[in-house]
């Protein structure tokens, strides 16, 4: 079946604040149970994340579902926070990405690594960062149909438990994996999308910009400045 959405956007920005003076005494120790109760869940929360996101990396690294498994060295789930406000997603693994297990360690990482400092104010351990398909394909083609949607399982289970405020795309697989187009991302990175709810932002993949020189990183300089902005 296929999970795929292009919806209009919604933007939820309620805050909602208490107030008032009496029992000032008691107050403050009901915040503070409050306050002490929803570390813990907060805590519990964390750690059925992380126990979840294990358990879904033992399942990618046996995982035999496409072909793609059989030149694997190594599966690569992704990696970052565990409730971060952005994911990014790109498209597979390549060469040095399959060799240490770690998404975007390679060139195009090195470049991702730049835009994510200098244009969103972050470091990449406080977003997460994964792709489209968890195996390496031989000489670093692109993925097919079959591929991708034997493994978009796995990012589908990534989204609902890391549940980010944005998904920023990198590249035309990454992009047209979750949304349903055929629009290139020359035109896409105009617009904003929706995947599962979650706005979407597609820019070029940097493999893109380390062929197509300045001209390209400066377009995904202003792609990561508008998701900085969107994010607040
Ligand atoms: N290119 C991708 O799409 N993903 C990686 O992890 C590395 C390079
Ligand atoms: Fe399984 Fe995905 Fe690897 Fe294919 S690419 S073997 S579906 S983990």
């Amino acid at each position: 079946m296929d999970s795929r959405t292009s919806l209009p956007l919604l933007f939820d920005d309620k805050v909602s604040e208490g107030g008032g003076t009496q029992n000032n005494i008691s107050q403050n120790n009901i915040s503070q149970n409050n306050i002490s109760q929803n570390n813990i869940s907060q805590d519990k929360i964390s750690e059925t994340k992380t126990a979840e996101l294990q358990k879904l990396a033992l399942k990618v690294d046996a995982c035999k579902k496409c072909l793609l498994c059989n030149d694997r060295k190594n599966a690569v789930l992704g990696e970052g926070a565990i409730s971060p406000e952005l994911l990014i997603v790109g498209e597979a693994p390549g060469f040095f990405e399959d060799q240490q297990k770690r998404p975007f360690v390679g060139r195009s990482g090195k470049l991702l690594d730049h835009l994510i400092e200098t244009c969103l104010n972050m470091k990449r351990e406080d977003l997460y960062i994964a792709n489209v398909v968890k195996c390496r394909p031989k000489d670093n083609r692109t993925p097919t149909k079959i591929e991708i949607n034997s493994c978009l399982v796995y990012l589908n289970k990534q989204v609902e438990l890391l549940n980010p405020k944005l998904i920023l795309t990198l590249g035309n697989t990454a992009f047209r994996a979750l949304v349903d187009t055929d629009l290139g991302i020359t035109k896409a990175r105009n617009n904003l999308y929706s995947y599962r709810n979650i706005t979407l932002v597609p820019t070029f993949h940097p493999s893109a910009a380390l062929r197509g020189g300045k001209s390209v990183v400066d377009l995904m300089e202003v792609d990561f400045k508008k998701v900085r902005s969107i994010l607040g």
